[in-house]
């Protein structure tokens, strides 16, 4: 198991290049079993994640080919059942119900289970399933889902926290080949949504609206193989957007989309930071004197989850009180038992945290317990007097391609080391 020590205090300077979006690129390659025709995906980014979601289709019968960022799939014939051994590993693998029950009517999926960020139940996927016709049930850790026709119909898919982005991603997948229409109400628009529904009309399907909250699919007899190339990572350009405020003199992100970012900029911007963005990059300047911020997470357009705990590492050391309200996962705060070590000041009052910025961080073991809180710690290190030794350095690779690389092009000085 690596981990990774992060050597703080060197500023930051030039530029990064973002990767493939991960939360696009998992369910897209979930797609590519809707059709027997072999597709071809660029712009896929070297995760764990996407390593465990080329396995399940390996074992559901695709033939996988990957060279460097460009994956071919061709799924001429599959079984419906994904193995609990792979599955286990990843929450993301649910995003296969929707394509085995599309294109089998059948689908045998392990259900996933707790996960550090909070509960994390399907039970909004599964209220689509039923309502294109399906029946669910739950045995031996499975779900289970079959139909004899999938037939479209009208369904809110909106739960108590908001709509449901692989819930929105696995119905409207399913929904593709179902006879009629389905009318996706209370859907997710985040942009992964979006690049998903776009990649599927590319394979013939009959998708509007993706990006409101009203989706429409007009269900075809069958999709055809098609090329597609993700969208940029709006959240791995999210964190280093934060790092660069931290500790950059100016760093410039490449190959984003600003739009997809815009939240995350209009609260950069009023902490005092300067952002300047272009057609496809944002650059960042540092500040001497930033300021404390109020934000609450929100479903897209509002500000992310997933940047939720790299902000909080960024106010840690930002004078005044700052408050954070945790809407999409409440208990997501994993990270600031590790920050406090770090000499950081935070109290937590159910799924608010309040931060009362302090003039230095020090270095400390830290572990780190998911994908964005590790990210945190990585970027407090940054910040820190000392050495941050960030164990369980997996989590990050789940989701950020070599940010230790990258970081050091940049000026950081991170070292990883094989336990
Ligand atoms: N929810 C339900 N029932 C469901 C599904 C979700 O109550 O059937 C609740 C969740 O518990 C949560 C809220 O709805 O409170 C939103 O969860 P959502 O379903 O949107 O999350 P997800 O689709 O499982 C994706 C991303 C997450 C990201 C969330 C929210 C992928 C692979 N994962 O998860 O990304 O935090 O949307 O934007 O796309 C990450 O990348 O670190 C990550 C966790």
């Amino acid at each position: 198991m690596d981990k990774i020590l992060v050597h703080g205090g060197h500023k930051l300077s030039g530029n990064v290049r973002i990767s493939g979006s991960k939360n696009s690129a998992l369910p897209i390659l979930a797609a590519t079993l809707l059709t027997k025709e072999p597709c071809v995906i660029s712009n896929v980014p070297d995760l764990s994640d996407i390593h465990f979601m080329l396995q399940i289709l390996s074992h559901l019968g695709a033939s996988v080919e990957r060279a460097s960022g460009t994956v071919r799939v061709e799924a001429v014939k599959i079984k419906s059942e994904a193995p609990y051994d792979i599955v286990r590993k990843m929450r993301a693998s649910v995003c296969v119900l929707g394509p085995l029950l599309g294109r089998k009517k059948k689908a045998i999926v392990s259900l996933p289970g707790g996960c550090v960020i909070g509960d994390r139940p399907i039970d909004l996927h599964i209220r689509g399933f039923e309502a294109l016709g399906a029946t669910s049930v739950i045995e031996h850790g499975n779900v289970k889902l079959s139909a004899r026709t999938l037939r479209g119909s009208e369904m809110n898919l909106r739960g108590k926290n908001g709509p449901t982005v692989l819930g929105t991603d696995n119905v409207m997948m399913a929904a593709t080949l179902a006879k009629g229409v389905t009318v996706i109400e209370g859907a997710a628009a985040e942009p992964e949504v979006v690049d998903l529904a776009n990649f599927l009309n590319k394979m013939g399907a009959k998708i509007e609206g993706a990006g409101t909250r009203r989706i429409t699919i007009e269900g075809v007899k069958e999709l055809h193989g098609a090329e597609h190339s993700v969208i940029p990572d709006r959240i791995e350009a999210g964190t280093y957007l934060v790092a660069g405020a931290m500790m950059g003199t100016e760093v410039k992100l490449q190959r984003v989309k600003p739009e997809h970012l815009a939240s995350v900029i209009t609260h950069v911007r009023e902490s005092g930071y300067e952002v300047e963005t272009a057609a496809s990059s944002v650059t960042v300047r540092g500040n001497g004197n930033p300021k404390p911020l109020r934000l609450t997470t929100e479903p897209y357009p509002g500000f992310p989850t997933d940047m939720q705990a790299q902000m909080c590492a960024l106010l840690c050391r930002t004078i005044g009180i700052s408050v954070i309200s945790e809407t999409i996962f409440p208990q997501r705060y994993m990270h600031v038992s590790e920050l406090k070590r770090m000499g950081a000041d935070i109290s937590l009052d159910g799924h608010t945290a309040i931060i009362k910025g302090v003039k230095k961080l020090s270095g400390a073991p830290v572990m780190a317990s998911d994908l964005r809180a590790s990210a945190a710690l990585v970027l407090a290190g940054l910040q820190a007097d000392g050495v941050t030794e960030v164990n369980r350095v997996y989590h990050i690779d789940r989701g950020y391609e070599s940010i230790d690389e990258k970081l050091n092009a940049l000026g950081a000085r991170i070292e990883r080391v094989k336990v």
